[in-house]
């Protein structure tokens, strides 16, 4: 079962690189890139402290991989290797590690974001698990359609000051859209761990991207209003000011950062401040396909999505063995 999330790790440490050469803080901790000003100016718009952040988000999923696929392998496991799939171009912009342009896991430049955490965080009335036929409203609505980019794929990108800006806000809301994610797997896979150890590795590692997602859902509430049109591929992005009408109030509010309760295990017991969603049955499937039709891994090989189906279905199949 460590496997599948061994191999997330690896998925989230590649593009986190990627933040990180461009936006993060490049030392002896996390290195590679050597920055890109006008990208980090623009991010920092949202928090002065966004490229520390980044910096260490970064080291934590270096270490998350690191640690998983050793332990993996001190139990005689084989660990997760997506080596073979480092062919993606990503960004040939200034502060870039240009030793690995083409050699990318991930695609950071064709993303299109599901931030209904956003929502699903504030409704006292509504738990994915109890309703998963329920629609809850998305922050950033023109993020869920069409591609964007989180990063400038060139230099031409830094030159159109509200379409850098508005990049800079799409990465700001990518963050907590990717970390609420770990922060609901691991609670999930948790339940079906037989051995202690792994059950204590998977809650142990869970809450540091519930820090993560508590720290980046804050952030994104200071994504300024902009609306801008990539001039390379044409597709239109507005963000909104969350406080005032049609969105504000508690659903949308942007100093609302600490989770509503909700109804949980079911709907006679009282509200309660929780993760959601924790259902397990599918959980590793249900994550993989999150991060597909979140553009993630666009122009991937066909067998890049075998291998890491085939982690997911190991993953689901894993039943707790008391
Ligand atoms: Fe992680
Ligand atoms: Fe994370």
């Amino acid at each position: 079962m460590l496997r599948f999330p061994a191999a997330l790790e690896i998925l989230e440490a590649d593009f986190w690189i990627q933040y990180n050469e461009l936006g993060g803080i490049n030392d002896g901790e996390v290195g590679g890139g050597s920055g890109n000003a006008l990208y980090t100016k623009a991010i920092q718009v949202l928090d002065e402290d966004m490229a520390v952040y980044i910096h260490d988000n970064t080291d934590d999923e270096i270490t998350h991989h690191n640690f998983l696929n050793a332990y993996l392998v001190s139990q005689g496991a084989d660990p997760a290797n997506l080596d073979s799939f480092r062919t993606l171009m990503g960004s040939t912009a200034t502060g870039v590690n240009t030793a690995l342009i083409g050699k990318r896991l991930t695609n950071l430049t064709q993303l299109t974001l599901d931030t209904s955490w956003w929502t699903r965080y504030r409704d006292d009335n509504h738990n994915p698990d109890l309703d998963p036929a329920f629609t809850f409203p998305q922050a950033v609505p023109s993020l869920a359609i069409g591609e964007h980019t989180a990063i400038p794929r060139t230099d031409a990108d830094t030159k159109h000051k509200a379409f850098l800006q508005a990049i800079a806000n799409t990465a700001g809301f990518h963050f907590p859209t990717i970390e609420q994610g770990g922060n609901s797997l691991y609670p999930s896979l948790a339940q079906r761990a037989s051995s202690v150890e792994v059950l204590r590795i998977l809650i142990s590692i869970g809450p540091t991207e519930t820090m993560h997602f508590q720290t980046w859902s804050d952030k994104a509430g200071n994504a300024p209003p902009v609306s801008a049109v990539d001039p390379v591929t044409g597709v239109s992005v507005t963000f909104p000011d969350l406080n005032s009408p049609p969105f504000g109030g508690e659903l949308f509010q942007t100093n609302l950062i600490m989770p509503e309760p909700c109804p949980f295990l079911s709907r006679s017991l009282p509200i309660v401040s929780i993760i959601r969603p924790t259902k397990t049955e599918g959980v590793a499937n249900g994550a993989l396909t999150f991060l597909t039709d979140m553009g993630l891994f666009k122009g991937q090989s066909g067998a890049f999505f075998a291998y890491m189906q085939g982690l997911a279905n190991d993953a689901d199949a894993a039943v707790r063995v008391c």
